[in-house]
């Protein structure tokens, strides 16, 4: 870890026989003067002869569609596993359609708005689903039909409809197909008030001491959980992502901290009304329960009594999911993006190595290790989409992390982060979503939704987000030449997500990967299967209109990490995100999460619902092979 980046040679650090990969999939385009905001001409007559044909994407890609129904490639089938409200744990009360349920019935029924997943095997024919309700839809949560909470009874539904359902599934029959398991003594609910334990470097410190719990260790609760991870030991790492919502208050002399306003509270108007009925959630009289949210929470899906732990060595942002890998020498490395414009791409790195045969020691491997921020640049010649980088340490003492700089321990630079990031010099990105790796070569993969505030004053544009007013996003991709543990890396952008639609030019046809045949914007959800395909869905713009014409519903594509080549395999209904993906073991059914269908009142998803529910779809083949072959 001691290699500087003057040292760094993007070109030894990527194999020969990839190199030309990397250059195929946007480097082998036209793009001079794109950096200085010049005509940007593709030849996509140079690139096909450079791509090697595809040989992952199996099925036939479809169309866009702004239907209120899901859509699939031909030859597949997608139906509802489980939604919103549906009955779970024991004791658990009907869904009521009109949203009636109590919070008291909501603490037992499938939470709302599923995100990130993860499917955990028990045999060939069981296996228990750690889902996230990542927050509520509250036009359909509350029977009044309105924006806000109107008693505590409500804000205690919210709380309970929001956090991890853990879902017990079987297999039917012999075929690919599964159904929930009721009952079964893994099925659970966490939310928003279940209990949960601090551990790592700011586990017990003052700042997150508060009068409720003066030891810093004990915190109810998880909310925001955005995407996910899962450690090579068996268990579910669940990302708090947007926790500045929920907190706010009434007192009108209040003045928000340089700190609160770093994670954008806002607390005079705060999104989410919980500080009016649960005192927990007002600033102004719990200062500090602020600081206990925005970090990753891991949950053993396999044993119901456990307690979740909030690991403060993996920092405090806006995390979205938690890509986990082994690096070649054995230490767990968790790669992390941090959603909001300008924020920042981590990575942690663990001081011991994963024990296969002895998961008691893998214990402590989320508590000592080392966070670090990337720094993304340019290469010398400035070539377009491409360039170096390097991961910088955030660690107490070094990097100007000082007290000098408004750091006093170490804690305190994993609870501001994000001020720990920008005061090493991390490079402001385009929104980082979800990271994934590729099983097959290692590089990681991010996506980068969108920026509409990229080129504004306080955003400039940079080599690894050169688009003002990024409105389609980017996935961008890098190399650590095999070695996770690398403190440099060189990166591409695997795609610049663009409309050939809407603009048959310039920098916002995207690059040649992107067709009128698979366009779409916003990339938020990624993920690999065994195969190496690239799983990509979208969360963004589904007006259809102007630069989104031809788009459609947000949509699930697969793309080809070596030819570069992107396909449309599903689109969902109307006013959804598509997010969260998951396989069982055979790769033969994934499991893929329509998130708040209808947010725009426009869905009845699924079965002509009178109100729309977010749902779990399970997706087979109908001859039972392997998706996406
Ligand atoms: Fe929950 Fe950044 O998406
Ligand atoms: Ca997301
Ligand atoms: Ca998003």
């Amino acid at each position: 870890m001691t290699k500087q980046i003057e040292q760094l040679d993007a070109d030894r650090l990527i194999d020969p026989s990839r190199r030309k990969l990397l250059l195929g999939s946007a480097g082998a385009v036209g793009l001079a003067g794109f950096l200085g905001g010049g005509i940007w001409s593709v030849s996509a007559e140079a690139l096909a002869e450079d791509l090697p044909p595809n040989r992952l994407l199996g099925f036939q890609g479809i169309a866009a569609s702004t239907a209120d129904e899901v859509t699939i490639a031909p030859g597949y089938r997608a139906e509802v596993l489980i939604s919103w409200g549906e009955p779970l744990v024991d004791g658990a009360p009907a869904f009521d359609p009109q949203g009636n349920n109590s919070a008291a019935d909501q603490e037992k029924q499938f939470g709302d708005n599923n995100d990130g997943m993860s499917f955990f095997p028990i045999d060939d024919n069981h296996g228990v689903m750690a889902i996230n309700n990542e927050y509520v839809n509250e036009q359909y949560l509350f029977a009044h039909g309105g924006a806000k909470a109107t008693s505590l009874e409500e804000v205690r539904k919210s709380q309970a409809a929001h956090g991890i359902s853990i879902v017990a599934v079987k297999r039917i029959g012999d075929g690919q197909r599964w159904e929930v398991e009721r009952p079964s003594r893994y099925n659970r609910r966490i939310t928003a008030n279940s209990e949960m334990q601090f551990s790592g470097p700011a586990a017990g410190h003052p700042l997150l001491q508060t009068a409720a719990d003066p030891s810093g260790r004990k915190v109810l609760g998880t909310f925001g959980n955005c995407a996910n991870g899962k450690t090579p030991w068996g268990t579910y790492l669940t990302c708090e992502e947007n926790f500045d919502t929920y907190f706010g208050t009434r007192q009108a002399d209040y003045r928000t901290t340089p700190e609160q306003k770093r994670y954008t509270l806002k607390a005079s108007e705060p999104e989410r009304n919980w500080p009016d009925y649960d005192e927990r959630f007002d600033v102004a009289k719990n200062p500090n329960e602020f600081n206990r949210h925005g970090w990753i929470v891991e949950i053993d899906p396999l044993d119901p009594a456990s307690t979740p732990i909030k690991h403060t060595a993996l920092g405090r942002f806006k995390h979205e999911n938690a890509a986990v890998t082994v690096a070649k020498d054995g230490r767990l490395v968790v790669y992390m993006g941090d959603d909001e414009r300008g924020e920042h791409i981590y990575k942690y790195v663990s001081k011991g190595v994963v024990d296969a045969a002895n998961p008691a020691n893998n214990r402590t491997l989320l508590d000592e290790g080392t966070l670090y921020v990337a720094q993304f640049d340019g290469d010398e010649a400035g070539t377009p989409l491409k360039g170096k980088g390097r991961w910088i340490a955030l660690e107490f003492g070094k990097n100007g992390l000082t007290p000098e700089n408004g750091f006093r321990d170490e804690a305190e630079v994993l609870i501001f982060a994000r001020k720990a990031a920008q005061q090493v010099g991390a490079t402001k990105m385009d929104r980082p979503e979800w990271i994934a790796v590729n099983p097959h070569d290692g590089r990681a993969y991010c996506t980068l939704t969108n920026n509409s505030k990229r080129g504004e004053e306080g955003m400039p544009l940079n080599a690894a987000n050169p688009r003002p007013n990024n409105i389609y996003g980017q996935i961008i991709r890098w190399d650590e030449g095999g070695d996770a543990t690398a403190d440099v890396f060189a990166w591409d952008i695997y795609a610049l997500c663009g409309n050939p639609i809407a603009h048959p030019e310039g920098v916002n046809r995207g690059t040649p990967n992107i067709t009128a045949e698979n366009t779409f914007n916003s990339p938020d959800g990624l993920g690999f299967d065994r195969a190496g395909r690239l799983w990509i869905l979208t969360d963004g713009k589904y007006s259809n209109k102007g630069d989104y014409v031809g788009q459609g519903n947000n949509q699930m594509l697969v793309g080809d990490p070596v030819s570069g080549e992107i396909r449309r395999f599903m689109v969902g209904p109307k006013s959804c995100e598509l997010t969260g993906i998951t396989f069982t073991p055979d790769y033969k059914t994934m499991f893929v999460n329509v998130q708040h269908p209808g947010e725009e009142g426009d869905s009845h998803f699924p079965n002509n619902s009178p109100r729309p529910r977010s749902s779990v779809l399970m997706i087979t083949r109908e001859d039972g092979g392997v998706i996406g072959a």
